[in-house]
Order: C-alpha cells, then sequence, then structure tokens
C-alpha cells in the first residue's frame, strides 16, 4: 500500500517494547506513517528490522513511513527536535518501567522514568501544539474491585510503586488535557496483556527471571525453568488461584490504533484498503474528545490453573506446578468491563486463550 498524501504520523514512544512494537505493526497495516522513539533500557534494538519484515509489504513504495530514534523521552531536547522536524498528528506513550516488585527498590527510578518521562514528553508536545495523547495505563490502579467486572468509573486504589505512577500520570494528564483547553487524552487502563505476533517474530522478551505468568509459562514449558509456582490456592475463587483478564497483544495494539483514529475523527473507512485486514477496517462510531478513560480487556475471568490447563492442551508441552504461598500485593480477582471501548471504538478483542497460548508459545519457541 502506498502512503496516502493526507496519511496521518503517529509518533509512538516505548515502540520497540513488547506491546509497542505490536502497536506499531498494527499502525503500519492501518496505512499510518509512524515515528518510533525507544532508549532500548528494556527491548532491543533488532524488532525494529523484525517489524519491518512484518510490514514489509507496507514500507516496500514508501519506507519513510517508518522512522526510528534511540531517544530517551525524559530528554526533552531531543523530543523537541523530533517533533519539529515533521507535523505528528498523535502519541502513543508506551515507555516506561513495569515490574512491581522492582518499582519498591527503586521507587526513585520509577518515579523519575514514568512520572518525569510523560512530563517532558507532554512539555515537548506543547512546544510542537500536538495535542493527541494515548497513554499507557494499567488496570493496576483498580486494586482489588469492589465489584467486578470493574468499570471505569470504579474507585482506585494502588498498593506499590509502580501503580502509584501510573496513577499520579492519570491524574497529571487528567490536568493537563484541562488546561490545554482543545487536548484529546486518552487513558488506556489494560488488563493482562500476552500472546505475540502470529509471525512469531516479535512478542514478549523478559529480561532475567518473568515476573508475570504467561512468560514464566512459556520458560516452564520450554525447559528453560523447573517448574511454575502457583502463587496461592486458597482464594476465595472457583478453584482457590487468581482470577485475570487475559488480553491479546495484538488485539490490544488493533485498540491503539482505533483509539488513534477516533481521536483524529477518522470514520470506519478513512484508512480502509483492500490490502488491509478487514478486522482494522471496523474504524470508530464517534470522536473522541477532552479526555476518555477506557479499559482495555476482554471481560472474561480466567484463573491461574485455567490458563495452564489450556496452554497444555493447545501447545501439547507439559508445565509442571509447585503451590507456592500467595505473592504480596495480588488480589484474587479482577476482570474488566469492556463496554465502553466498544461503545466508542467499535472495539473489543477477538483473540480465545488458545490463540493466546498457541502465539506466546510460537513466539517462545523460536527464540534461541
Ligand atoms: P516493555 O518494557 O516491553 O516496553 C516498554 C519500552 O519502553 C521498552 O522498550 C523500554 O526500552 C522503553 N523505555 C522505558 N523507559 C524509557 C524512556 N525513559 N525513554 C524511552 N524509552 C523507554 O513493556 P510493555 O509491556 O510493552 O509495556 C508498555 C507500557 O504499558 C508500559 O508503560 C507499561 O507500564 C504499560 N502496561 C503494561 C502491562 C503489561 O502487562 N505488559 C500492563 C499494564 C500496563
Ligand atoms: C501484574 C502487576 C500489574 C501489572 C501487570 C503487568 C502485581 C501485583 N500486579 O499484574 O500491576 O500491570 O503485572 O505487568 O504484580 N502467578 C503465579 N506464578 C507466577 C506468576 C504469576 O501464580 O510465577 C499468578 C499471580 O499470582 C497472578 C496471576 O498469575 O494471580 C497473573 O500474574 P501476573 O502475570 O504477574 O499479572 P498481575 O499480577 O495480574
Amino acid at each position: 500500500m502506498t502512503t496516502s498524501p493526507n496519511c496521518k504520523t503517529v509518533l509512538v514512544t516505548g515502540a520497540t517494547g513488547f506491546i509497542g512494537s505490536h502497536t506499531v505493526v498494527e499502525l503500519l497495516e492501518a496505512g499510518y506513517r509512524v515515528r518510533m522513539v525507544d532508549n532500548l533500557c528494556n527491548s532491543e534494538a533488532s524488532v525494529l528490522e523484525r517489524i519491518e519484515r512484518i510490514a514489509h509489504e507496507h514500507l516496500t513504495h514508501d519506507p519513510k513511513r517508518l522512522g526510528f530514534w534511540p531517544v530517551d523521552v525524559r530528554d526533552s531536547q531531543a523530543l523537541e527536535a523530533l517533533l519539529a522536524s515533521e507535523p505528528i498528528d498523535g502519541v502513543i506513550h508506551f515507555a516506561g518501567l513495569k515490574a512491581v516488585g522492582e518499582s519498591f527498590s527503586q521507587a526513585p527510578n520509577y518515579w523519575d522514568n514514568n512520572v518525569g518521562g510523560t512530563m517532558a514528553l507532554t512539555q515537548a508536545m506543547a512546544k510542537a501544539h500536538v495535542k493527541r495523547l494515548v497513554f499507557s495505563s494499567s488496570a493496576t490502579v483498580y486494586g482489588q474491585a469492589a465489584s467486578l467486572p470493574v468499570s471505569e468509573d470504579a474507585p482506585t486504589q494502588v498498593t506499590n510503586p509502580y501503580g502509584r505512577t501510573k496513577l499520579v500520570c492519570e491524574q497529571f494528564l487528567t490536568d493537563w488535557c484541562h488546561a490545554s483547553g482543545d487536548g484529546q487524552v486518552a487513558l488506556l487502563r489494560y488488563f493482562n496483556p500476552v500472546g505475540a505476533h502470529p509471525s512469531a517474530l516479535i512478542g514478549e522478551a523478559p529480561r532475567g527471571v518473568p515476573n508475570n505468568l504467561m512468560p514464566f509459562v512459556t520458560q516452564v514449558a520450554a525447559g528453560i525453568r523447573p517448574a511454575l509456582s502457583i502463587f496461592g490456592r486458597d482464594y476465595p475463587t472457583r478453584d482457590g488461584t487468581c482470577i485475570r483478564d487475559y488480553i491479546h497483544v495484538s488485539d490490544l495494539a488493533r485498540g491503539h490504533v482505533a483509539t488513534m483514529a477516533a481521536m483524529l475523527g477518522l470514520g470506519p473507512h478513512a484508512v480502509t484498503s483492500p490490502d488491509i485486514e478487514p478486522s482494522t477496517q471496523n474504524g470508530p462510531i464517534q470522536t473522541l474528545s477532552g479526555l476518555t478513560v477506557m479499559n482495555f480487556g476482554t471481560g472474561q475471568g480466567v484463573s491461574v490453573q485455567e490458563l495452564v490447563d489450556t496452554f497444555e492442551r493447545v501447545t501439547g508441552q507439559r508445565v509442571p506446578t509447585l503451590d507456592a504461598p500467595r505473592r504480596q500485593g495480588d488480589v484474587a480477582e479482577l476482570y474488566a468491563n469492556p463496554q465502553r471501548a466498544h461503545t466508542l471504538l467499535n472495539w473489543r478483542a477477538t483473540q480465545t486463550l488458545e490463540s493466546m497460548c498457541r502465539d506466546a508459545w510460537a513466539w517462545q519457541s523460536s527464540l534461541p
């Protein structure tokens, strides 16, 4: 597909990371021009070349549709130079640190990176008159919700420094949006992103011991680790293990494209083309304005044991488990009410737990 003259340009921070890389692919497939920013503190530069391989048919005629800047978002000067170099229609801000456990011992670093980075980015955006921002927040801001499925209006309650940085960024961006008058901000609260691109060229690549369930499961299945510790079997849930809302990272990525399209006021057909997947042609049904908070989940609660059982069934791999004590700070059960995103964006997650497990395993199997 060639770039149309009115093709929109999106700056993506944290673009070589897990969710960022999948979103860049979906943006390219939907017809956008993309400017990637990442300081590579938790990802590899080789992700860029993998994105190019996946999206090669969209880049062949116009390689300039994709650009990469190895920049830290706290580097205001570099960001200002980038934003001044060409018109940017909107920013999707993934860059940040995300390990809950580490956020206790490295709290100042988390505040500097997550909050300082967000403030530096918005200052650079203001100078360049860029007013559309999509922000990666987390379901962690709900703590243990009093009623499930949890809606966006539920009270927030955070229990760790990582969660506090996300909540403070939400509050800052709410004020930033209102102060700017005509700014557009979307605060997206992700539930549990898992899976990988079906090409198995990009996926989640945790450094060291994985903190999250799915990468731990795939590493046990691959024989890298002997067994999965199940953190608690005594929760008040149907099988005693914790319940979460797992969402395929490609569904999540498409949700970001739908959010950006809705901010830009693009109708369902504004970025369509015969070589775009029909799923990405389901454009928004209304234009977003001002501040929008949305849950990005499937609405389905899945227990730790159910995830392990599904993984074993789909992949044919065994995942030995050990019963372990509860992990500090875990909530028993959390899953989304995703209705608002469906109403505003005409988007909903479509991929099954089976495909999340299959794609996560294909990605793990592709690694050296
Ligand atoms: P990730 O670590 O794979 O990606 C984040 C990227 O940001 C990395 O490539 C890292 O190198 C980059 N980065 C970090 N600090 C930076 C800085 N100061 N300047 C430039 N680049 C920087 O994480 P992810 O899973 O893709 O998460 C993306 C965002 O979504 C994060 O903000 C995270 O907090 C949020 N989030 C993730 C999850 C999840 O389960 N993965 C859940 C909820 C929210
Ligand atoms: C965690 C973070 C959350 C963050 C999200 C994505 C906490 C309290 N919450 O969510 O803030 O946004 O990751 O980075 O850390 N489990 C095991 N064994 C394991 C790993 C996990 O049993 O080895 C269980 C956990 O107890 C939990 C479930 O699996 O019940 C999912 O865990 P995880 O993938 O870490 O996600 P969350 O805890 O939901």
